[in-house]
C-alpha cells in the first residue's frame, strides 16, 4: 500500500469565516416565500453546520407542510400573472439575475464552501455552471417555439403551442447547492412556472441567497420560493410537494430509492416528473487509449466534489494488459493533485464529505472490499492529523472482482474500485449489468470502437476520452433506474411545458 502524503492542516474558525462575506444580504436564515422573508409558523429552526469543521454556522427556518401549502399558494396566485408575461421580459429578468449571480459569485462560493465542504475554486466553479442554466434558459424562452401542422382536410388549420405546466415542486440535493436548484429553476421560470422549492437541509444557505439575487434582479414575488426544513420534516414536506393539488410537475434530483417514493406520490395526481437519480457510472479504460489522458480524466471525473456526485466515475474498468502500467500512472497522479483540507484553506482541492454518516458508508464499503478480497494501493482511512471535519482520503482500490459489493452499489465518496477485464463485449456486459444508467466514459483511440461502445453503453451520458461532460448546453440525464427527463440544453424547457394542439375549422 502507497501512504498517502497529502493533508493540509490549517484551523480554520467557520464563524470568522462566514464573517468575510462581503455582502451580508446574502446570509438569509429565514424562507423566502411570496417575495418576503418568513419563518416557520412553529417557529422553529434547525442548524447548518460546516463539513469540514463540524461547527455551526446558523440555524434556518424548519418550514413544516402546513408552511409549504402556504407557499404553494403563493406560487398559484403568481402563476395567474407570471405564465402571461411574454418571453422576452421573463428573459430580461433571468438576464439579470445572471448577472447578478456571476457578480456575487465570490461570497456565493465561500458561502458554498461553508456549508457544503466544497473546495473554493470548484465552488466557485459551480456557481457560474450554475449561473449558466439561467443565462441560457433565459435565451431559451424566446424559442419555445410551437408548429402549424399542415392539415389533412383544406377546411381546418393546426397550430400546436406550448405553455407552462404550471406550479412546479422542486426537490435538490446538497452535492450541488446552487447548480442543481439553478438548472431546474431556470427551466421552470423560462418556460413561464412558478416555482416551490425544497432544499437539502445540509446546504439551505446557497438557495436562500439565490432568492436575495432573484428579488433584486426583479422575479415577482411568489414566482420563486424557497422551503427550507430539517431532516426531520423533509418527508412531510417532500409529501406536501408531491401531492399537494395545485403542483403540476415534481423536479427532484437524489437517490433512486427516494425518487421512486416520490413518483408513486406524484402519480396519485398525475404530476408531470422529471427525476435526476443515482448513477454507477462505468469508467473503461482500453488497451488502445491514451493512459496518461484515462488517468489525468479519472482524476477529475472521479473526485469531483470528493466522489459525491451523481456522474462520478464509479467502476474503473481497465483492460488486463495495461493494468499495472495504468494503476501506477494514476496513483501517482493522484499524490500529486490532490491536497484534502478545509475548502477555505489556500491550495485544497479536496474537501470533506457532507456528514458522518456519509464518511461511515464510505467505512463501511471498504471494509466490505477489502473483506471480498480488494487490496487497498492508496489512501483507505480518515487523515489522522485532520481531527474534525468529515473528512476521507482519496482511496485506489486494486485487485477488485465483481464479488465485491461496490461492483453493484453507487459510492458517492472517493472510493476508486479498479477492475480488469479482457474483451470488449465482456466489459460492455459488465458495464451495462447494474440496474441503473446515468453516464458512462470510455477511453479509445480506435473509431470503430468509438461508435460501438458509445452505442451499447445503457446511460443517458457518455463521455469518450474525456471524464468531464457536464455544460448548460448538454442534456443531463439517465435512463433505467436513473430516471428520466432531460435539464439543460435545448431540451430542458420542454420539461416544464405542455403541448395544446388547436384545430380551427374555417
Ligand atoms: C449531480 O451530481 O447530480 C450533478 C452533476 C453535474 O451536474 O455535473
Amino acid at each position: 500500500m502507497m501512504a498517502a502524503q497529502f493533508t493540509v492542516n490549517i484551523q480554520i474558525k467557520s464563524l470568522d469565516e462566514l464573517a468575510k462575506i462581503n455582502d451580508k444580504s446574502l446570509i438569509q436564515s429565514q424562507a423566502y416565500v411570496d417575495g418576503r422573508w418568513v419563518s416557520a409558523s412553529s417557529g422553529k429552526t434547525f442548524d447548518v453546520a460546516d463539513p469540514g469543521t463540524m461547527q455551526k454556522i446558523g440555524s434556518v427556518a424548519d418550514m413544516d407542510a402546513d408552511d409549504v401549502r402556504r407557499a404553494i399558494d403563493a406560487a398559484s396566485r403568481a402563476f395567474e400573472s407570471w405564465k402571461s408575461t411574454t418571453a422576452k421580459e421573463r428573459s430580461l429578468i433571468l438576464r439579470r439575475w445572471f448577472d447578478l449571480i456571476i457578480s456575487n459569485k465570490d461570497d456565493l462560493a465561500r458561502l458554498m464552501t461553508l456549508e457544503g465542504g466544497k473546495p473554493l475554486a470548484e465552488a466557485s466553479g459551480e456557481v457560474v455552471y450554475g449561473a449558466s442554466f439561467i443565462e441560457w434558459f433565459g435565451e431559451e424562452a424566446k424559442r419555445a417555439y410551437g408548429d402549424v401542422v399542415p392539415s389533412p382536410l383544406s377546411s381546418t388549420r393546426m397550430v400546436v403551442m406550448k405553455q407552462p405546466v404550471g406550479v412546479v415542486g422542486i426537490i435538490t440535493p446538497y452535492n450541488f447547492p446552487n447548480a442543481m436548484i439553478t438548472r431546474k429553476v431556470g427551466a421552470a421560470l423560462a418556460a413561464g412556472c412558478t416555482v416551490v422549492v425544497r432544499p437539502a437541509h445540509e446546504t439551505p444557505y446557497s438557495a436562500l441567497a439565490l432568492c436575495e439575487l432573484a428579488e433584486r434582479a426583479g422575479v415577482p414575488r411568489g414566482v420563486f420560493n424557497v422551503v427550507p426544513c430539517s431532516a426531520e420534516n423533509t418527508p412531510d414536506v417532500g409529501k406536501e410537494l408531491t401531492t399537494n393539488e395545485a403542483i403540476r410537475k415534481v423536479s427532484f434530483t437524489g437517490s433512486t430509492a427516494v425518487g421512486k417514493m416520490l413518483t408513486a406520490q406524484a402519480a396519485g395526481t398525475m404530476k408531470r416528473v422529471s427525476m435526476e437519480l443515482g448513477g454507477n457510472a462505468p469508467f473503461i479504460v482500453f488497451a488502445d487509449a491514451d493512459l496518461d489522458v484515462a488517468a489525468e480524466q479519472l482524476v477529475a471525473c472521479k473526485f469531483r466534489n470528493s466522489g459525491q456526485t451523481c456522474v462520478c466515475a464509479n467502476r474503473i474498468y481497465v483492460h488486463e494488459s495495461v493494468y499495472d502500467d495504468f494503476v501506477s500512472r494514476f496513483a501517482v497522479l493522484v499524490e500529486k493533485r490532490l491536497r484534502i483540507g478545509h475548502g477555505l484553506s489556500e491550495g485544497v482541492n479536496f474537501g470533506p464529505l457532507i456528514t458522518e454518516r456519509g464518511l461511515q458508508k464510505i467505512e463501511d464499503q471498504l471494509k466490505r472490499a477489502v473483506d471480498a478480497g480488494a487490496r487497498v494501493f492508496l489512501g483507505g482511512k480518515r487523515p489522522d492529523i485532520l481531527a474534525a471535519g468529515y473528512f476521507f482520503e482519496p482511496t485506489i482500490l486494486v485487485d477488485v472482482t465483481d464479488e465485491v459489493p461496490m461492483s453493484c452499489e453507487e459510492t458517492f465518496g472517493p472510493l476508486c474500485p479498479i477492475f480488469k477485464f479482457s474483451s470488449e463485449e465482456e466489459v460492455i456486459r459488465r458495464a451495462n449489468s447494474v440496474p441503473v444508467g446515468l453516464a458512462g466514459y470510455f477511453f479509445s483511440r480506435d473509431i470503430g470502437r468509438v461508435f460501438r461502445v458509445a452505442e451499447a453503453l445503457e446511460v443517458g451520458m457518455v463521455g469518450v476520452n474525456t471524464g468531464i461532460i457536464s455544460t448548460e448546453v448538454a442534456p443531463f440525464g439517465g435512463v433505467k433506474e436513473s430516471g428520466f427527463g432531460r435539464e439543460g440544453s435545448r431540451y430542458g424547457i420542454d420539461e416544464y411545458m405542455n403541448i395544446k394542439y388547436i384545430n380551427i375549422s374555417l
